[in-house]
């Protein structure tokens, strides 16, 4: 990931900049050499032994059905490939370390706070927000501002369950999301990359949209932390950016809420942030993705589909001029 020197003077790194896919391999080659070059069971060997799994070590079973609305016939992206090239900058901006740093991350016991223009404020504990409503697998296509996309069965239920609970008064108009900011625990919390915590928001009838996935889980298994366990949500309408991982608090708000990425470069990152091949990003186009596992640098690109091609969330934005509301 490049580092650039942002207008006010601190190092930044955007999701723009790509790792390309060869230097990446070359570098996940390179840790795992040396990791073998040195003491068996050390940490570095179960890292990037864990990492060539694509997995973390406690990978646990969840068990979901299928829903066939959101079957797709695009192949799916391997496991590997979906849990070893990340973006959760609290672990780090290469797309290698979440992989490799988050293993530590304690998501037992852990808590979601529900505030804001809501009947009354609560706190669920992960296992009750997981016993919330039926999970199902959803197969959908997952797109980032950066030109890569991936195909994934994630598990969760529509947002829109936890919504009907939370009673939003009169007022809500929008959702913000936070996830945790531990110093102790996500190294890349202590450089100031981004103003932390990682920050997202939708508007209360997009987060009602049933695509809105309030997820748990990918590949028949509980979310691994790097993927931003133990609760995230995907969007895939939405550029990946908006799916926020590690979710501590859900707050109902009147006013539009600030996100992570727009307070970072306002003039690249909108609030909406929907997948559309006709507003490009400020310095390149959109209107064509690589789909990982498929690439080969050489490959050819696949043209990018409007709300990367989830049409039904079209009427949400009627009337919207979305060159202006990126
Ligand atoms: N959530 C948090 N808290 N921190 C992050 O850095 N990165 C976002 C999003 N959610 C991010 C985050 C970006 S840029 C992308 S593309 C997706 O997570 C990546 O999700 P994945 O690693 O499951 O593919």
């Amino acid at each position: 990931m490049i580092i650039r020197r942002a207008a006010n003077g601190l190092d930044l790194p955007y999701p723009s900049e790509i790792t390309p896919r060869a230097v990446f391999e070359e570098r996940r080659q390179f840790i795992r050499r040396l990791a073998l070059g040195s003491v068996a069971g050390s940490a570095l060997w179960e890292m990037a032994n864990r990492e060539a799994h694509g997995q973390t070590a406690s990978a646990q079973k969840l068990v979901a059905s299928p829903n066939p609305a959101y079957a797709i016939l695009d192949k799916k992206t391997s496991q590997k490939d979906a849990t070893t090239y990340n973006n959760f900058y609290e672990f780090g901006t290469d797309k290698s370390e979440p992989a490799m740093m988050a293993g530590g991350l304690k998501t037992r016991p852990w808590t979601v706070s529900i505030e804001g223009e809501v009947k009354k404020p609560f706190v669920l504990d992960i296992d009750s927000l997981l016993k919330l409503a039926t999970l199902e697998e959803r197969i959908y296509r997952f797109r980032c501002v950066e030109g890569w996309s991936m195909v994934v069965p994630w598990i969760g239920y529509s947002l829109s369950h936890l919504i009907k609970k939370a009673e939003p008064t009169g007022n809500a108009k929008y959702i913000e999301f936070v996830t945790l900011d531990d110093k102790k625990q996500m190294p890349g919390v202590r450089s100031p990359v981004l103003d932390w915590p990682y920050t997202e928001g939708l508007r209360l009838d997009e987060a009602a949209h049933p695509l809105a996935l309030l997820t748990f889980g990918m590949y028949g298994e509980v979310l691994p932390n790097q993927n931003g366990a133990p609760v995230r949500m995907v969007l895939p309408w939405k550029y990946g950016f908006k799916s926020v991982k590690s979710i501590v608090k859900i707050r109902f708000t009147k006013e539009q809420p600030a996100t992570a990425w727009n307070k970072t470069a306002p003039r690249e990152y909108g609030f909406y942030s929907n997948v559309s091949p006709e507003v490009d990003h400020p310095r390149w186009s959109q209107a064509s993705e690589r789909r990982i596992g498929e690439d080969g640098l050489f490959a050819r690109k696949r043209k990018t589909l409007m709300f990367n091609g989830y049409s039904e969330v079209a009427s949400l934005y009627t009337g919207m001029d979305l060159k202006k509301f990126y």
